[in-house]
């Protein structure tokens, strides 16, 4: 871990399916943090969903959206951040939310994600006729950068509530007062 860091917030990163916002969720509750969460906050503050952005102004338009997220949470203390799953794909969010927060990522296997996901249908980015491969492809390209997060939790063989035990752990001992 870097010096000099501020870890006043937690950032979940990783794959759709996840389970960033459940588990951040539990998590918050066991830091007695606040939870957020850019795809609601997003939500919230267009007064749109995702779908909707995605389908008429483009995922660019979505990216400038999350991107000035992170910048405007940099102002944060106290959260648990649950984050889109591109959003760490733009290495100076992750950066940046590398600034603010400590960043654990969630990580499944492409049919752990695949059962999770396969009876939701609000993902603009799964709406594909062969979802399960898109799942593939994407996840290998984007493994580079959930590598890049401070924590990687495996949370196939895990429940949520085992997962968010070991991220609060992670994050105890990341800031736990060094001697
Ligand atoms: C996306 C993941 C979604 C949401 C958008 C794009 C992605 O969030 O931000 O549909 O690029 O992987 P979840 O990871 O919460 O599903």
């Amino acid at each position: 871990m870097q010096k000099g860091r501020q870890l006043a917030n937690l950032a979940l990163v990783g794959f759709m399916g996840t389970g960033k916002t459940s588990i951040g969720r539990l998590v918050a509750e066991q830091l007695h943090f606040r939870f957020l969460d850019t795809d609601e906050l997003i939500q919230t503050r267009t007064g749109r969903t995702i779908a909707d952005i995605f389908a008429k102004d483009g995922e660019p338009a979505f990216r400038a959206l999350e991107k000035n997220l992170v910048g405007e949470l940099a102002a944060q203390t106290g959260a648990v951040i649950a984050t889109g799953g591109g959003l760490p794909t733009n290495t100076e969010n992750l950066a940046q939310l590398k600034t603010y927060a400590l960043v654990v990522c969630l990580w499944a296997s492409p049919e752990k994600i695949w059962e999770r996901v396969r009876n939701q249908s609000h993902r603009p980015l799964l709406h594909d006729p062969d979802p399960q491969k898109k799942i593939r492809e994407l996840l290998a390209l984007r493994a580079p950068f959930y590598r890049q997060a401070d924590v990687l939790i495996n949370t196939d063989l895990r429940s949520a509530r085992e997962v968010a035990q070991q991220v609060a752990l992670q994050f105890k001992l990341a800031t736990r007062p060094t001697r």
